[in-house]
């Protein structure tokens, strides 16, 4: 029932991607967050979750391993939003566009990382209707600074970034497995920072079977009905990062095939949302029997390469 009252614990509401979260959850009709009483999962901490629906864990990997053992060992349930569960066979990895909602007696659900969303949301499909091949599969992705947490480093120094983009992590981003795992494929990443807060861009070439344009009419067609992925008939300003930060959507585009053979497809998401925390409640919200956009911003409806963005109250 919509009326009914979820309480959902958190931990790590103090984080970046927790306090979206919190603040998502605060303005849901019928979820009421608890935020942990410790930092650790001592006997005491689990015990004020004991009335939890479940408890959402927005913190780092290694933590996450520890509270996610304690509360499953309670019979509370977990959405983990860190990396500790992606690759686990048994345990739902949450895109609902892709692989639908968790079991309702599932006791974990891990919640994707911000890079494989976007790149699976553009990828998934089109390996799905072999539109394009499995190899080569090479992606670009870029990415604001909150992307990496809260935490101080110098590569993230105002004065090291500002006026200023580069890579980072080439060839060791921990997002490279999780993606080839959720794609079945093989995959080549890099990631670059921008000196942006929120939001990222990724642009993965792709060898088409057909041809481009059939690519676009393969992602036009797989989301024809889904309200929070836009699909624009060609590359442009709508992809960039102003349209979709605050909100929910995720904006894709093809690009034409050149001499190289290869085309380009874009995805545009913010990490904190999509990415994140907004993604986390549309698991939750399927995990629990609501509806998928209970609590989530409105789809944006006007999204194009002529529709300025414009600007939003971030949740
Ligand atoms: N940022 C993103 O775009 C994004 C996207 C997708 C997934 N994620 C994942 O979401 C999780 C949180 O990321 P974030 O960016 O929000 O990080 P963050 O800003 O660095 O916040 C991390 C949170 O975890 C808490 N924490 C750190 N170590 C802990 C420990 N040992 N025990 C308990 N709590 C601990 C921190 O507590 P204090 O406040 O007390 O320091 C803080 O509240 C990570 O697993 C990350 O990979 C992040």
């Amino acid at each position: 029932m919509i009326s009914d009252s979820h309480t959902i614990g958190l931990v790590g509401a103090r984080g970046y991607a927790g306090q979206v979260l919190h603040a998502l959850l605060m303005h849901h009709k019928c979820m009421d967050p608890r935020i942990a009483t410790h930092r650790d999962p001592t006997p005491d901490a689990i015990d004020a979750f004991r009335d939890c629906r479940a408890v959402a864990l927005a913190i780092p990997e290694g933590p996450a391993v520890g509270w996610t053992e304690a509360l499953r060992a309670a019979g509370i349930r977990v959405l983990d939003l860190s990396g500790a569960h992606r690759q686990t066979e048994g345990i739902h990895y949450g895109i609902p566009e892709l692989w639908g909602a968790p079991d309702a007696d599932a006791t974990v659900v891990a919640n994707p990382g911000c890079y494989p969303t976007a790149t699976l949301l553009a990828l998934v499909p089109l390996l799905r209707g072999g539109a394009v091949e499995a190899s080569p599969l090479a992606v670009v992705g870029a990415s604001g600074t909150s992307g990496a947490g809260k935490g101080l480093r110098d590569d993230l120094h105002f004065s090291a970034l500002f006026g200023n983009t580069f890579p980072y992590k080439v060839g060791a981003h921990r997002h490279i497995p999780e993606i080839s795992r959720h794609l079945g494929a093989p995959v080549t990443f890099v990631t670059q920072l921008l000196p942006i807060v929120r939001g990222i861009l990724v642009t993965a070439f792709v060898r088409p079977t057909r041809s481009a344009a059939h690519v676009l009419q393969t992602l036009q067609a797989f989301y024809a009905d889904q309200p929070y992925v836009s699909v624009l008939p060609e590359p442009g300003p709508g992809c960039g990062v102003a349209h979709v930060v605050g909100s929910h959507q995720a904006v894709l585009a093809v690009g034409p095939a050149d001499d190289g053979g290869l085309v380009p497809v874009f995805a545009t998401i913010d990490n904190l949302m999509r990415g994140a925390a907004s993604q986390a409640l549309a698991n939750l919200n399927l995990w629990l029997g609501l509806p998928a956009e209970s609590g989530l911003p409105t789809p944006l409806q006007h999204v194009g390469n002529d529709v300025p963005p414009m600007p939003r109250a971030l949740p």
